[in-house]
């Protein structure tokens, strides 16, 4: 796992968009996982100028969300199908058809968490999963107690995270209780997690999924068995790890051919 500390959110994008755009310029059809919340904007910011002030094209490749809230009518403002269109996809070229989400909405969710992983397989896997982290730990939606083997299925919200999701709703009220999520196992099979988080709210989940025990008490905890896994966070988020030192001098001397 590597893990670099930057100044600010906005750094933080880019230097993670600089890993998509490097992807999708050597695999014009690059499978990208995208996540939604508050964590990925500024990376979705930064591909948006990009692809306005510099012609990078989203044109061949194709987006795989990881999460949608069970029960929100189609279309709802706040379904992740929904945002990830306002927020990314329809500020660049991605062709409408090749951005896909679990189908929370389907009369057989079963099937559709199956459909959805097949989707997944038959665009030959995930290139770069961007990912952001809750407070407990989560990654996608699989919140602590979650089988670090599991697939795309069904999952009851925790609390904790209605909680922090209600800014995006009217009332907690409103937040739904169920979602379909990616799996931990799912998650694992990208070829490149990217996770970003900032503010001193994600320091407890970052210490703990960086430098504590690979458990199911933190899902996020399973990247450091991913060979591929880049944690790029800002200085109030890594401020409870206690390797922050060994962290920015291994990112400050790292060798210039050595993509992230
Ligand atoms: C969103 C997702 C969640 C969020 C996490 C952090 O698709 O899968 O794991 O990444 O809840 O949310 P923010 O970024 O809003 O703090």
């Amino acid at each position: 796992m590597e893990v670099i500390v930057l100044p600010s959110s906005k750094e933080i994008g880019a230097l993670a968009a600089d890993a998509i755009e490097s992807l999708v310029r050597t695999k014009a059809n690059a499978v990208i996982g995208l996540a939604t919340g508050s964590s990925p904007l500024p990376i979705y910011d930064e591909l948006a100028r990009r692809h306005d002030e510099e012609g990078l094209s989203f044109a061949e490749t194709s987006g795989f969300a990881l999460d949608e809230y069970v029960g929100l009518p189609v279309g709802h403002y706040e379904s992740y199908r929904e945002v990830i269109r306002r927020e990314f996809t329809h500020r660049v070229d991605v062709k409408a058809e090749n951005v896909h989400g679990p189908n929370g909405a389907s009369e057989n969710l079963e099937d559709a968490c199956q459909s959805y992983e097949d989707a997944i397989a038959a665009a030959g896997g995930i290139d770069l999963q961007i990912l952001g982290v809750g407070t407990n730990g989560h990654i996608g939606f699989n919140e602590p107690g979650s089988s670090l083997a599991s697939r795309t299925r069904i999952k009851t919200l925790a609390e904790q995270t209605r909680q922090d999701n209600a800014r995006f709703f009217d009332s907690i009220a409103q937040v739904p209780h169920h979602v379909v999520t990616q799996g931990l196992g799912t998650i694992m099979d990208a070829r490149h997690l990217v996770l970003v988080a900032f503010g001193a709210g994600k320091a407890d989940a970052v210490r703990d999924f960086v430098e504590g025990p690979v458990s199911a008490a933190c899902p996020a905890s399973i990247l450091q068995f991913h060979p591929r896994a880049t944690v790029i966070i800002d200085e109030a988020a890594a401020s409870k790890l206690e390797g922050a030192a060994a962290y920015r001098n291994a990112f400050n001397n790292k060798p210039e051919w050595q993509s992230l």
